[in-house]
């Protein structure tokens, strides 16, 4: 082979070399992250309700079925009656937001009774979230509520019950004007 000849094979390896080396880098800034879902996976995460009820599953609870299973999975950190221990007070709450040190609990603080739903059901009990049954997570519910003196200790909460009750600081937020995804 001439020097020419060498010289142009050596031009074509280099491009050949450049151009699968750009496919590898291409494959490694793919981030290549998690895996695909199955339906059942999707099911178990679908768990977002919106303020206005909207993504309440079927079932139902009251106060006197909360209060039990708030003593069995909640109090060891939030305290008898949700008055506080390690974790922070969840009711019981006498300073107003306005007060220089206010009490956020969810009688005086959250807007929505939906998003207390919401949040026992996708983060609690701590140790174990996911584990709570529908029933159980509106009966806690009816118990916060009625903990907070917003409902009666017999009064059922389901899906069509609790995006009706008002909270107290309900207008106490600023709207951002979010969408909400369609129906
Ligand atoms: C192992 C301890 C632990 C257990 C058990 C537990 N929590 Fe909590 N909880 C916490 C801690 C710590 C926080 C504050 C940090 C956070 O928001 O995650 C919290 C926060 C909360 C809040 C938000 C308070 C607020 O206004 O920001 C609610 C509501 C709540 N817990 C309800 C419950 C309910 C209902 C149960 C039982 C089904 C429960 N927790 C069980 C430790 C616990």
């Amino acid at each position: 082979m001439s020097m020419p000849e060498l010289r142009v094979l050596a031009a074509g390896l280099l491009l050949a070399a450049w151009a699968s080396g750009a496919g590898a880098a291409e494959a490694l800034q793919a981030p290549r992250l998690g895996r695909p879902l199955d339906a059942q996976e999707v099911t178990r995460w679908d768990l977002s309700v919106f303020p206005d009820g909207r993504g309440l599953p079927a079932g139902r609870g009251n106060a006197v079925e909360g209060a039990a299973l708030f003593r069995q999975h909640c109090a060891a950190c939030h305290g008898a009656g949700g008055r506080g221990a390690s974790a922070e007070e969840l009711a019981g709450g006498t300073e107003p937001l306005t007060s220089p040190t206010p009490d956020k609990t969810i009688g005086l603080y959250w807007p929505y009774a939906t998003t207390i739903f919401d949040f026992v059901r996708r983060a609690k009990p701590m140790t174990a979230p996911g584990t709570l049954s529908a029933d159980e997570v509106y009966a806690i519910t009816a118990y916060l509520l009625y903990a907070n003196g917003l409902l009666g200790e017999t009064d059922e909460m389901d899906a069509r019950t609790l995006p009706k009750l008002r909270m107290p600081n309900r207008d106490g937020f600023i709207g951002i004007d979010a969408p909400l995804p369609p129906r």
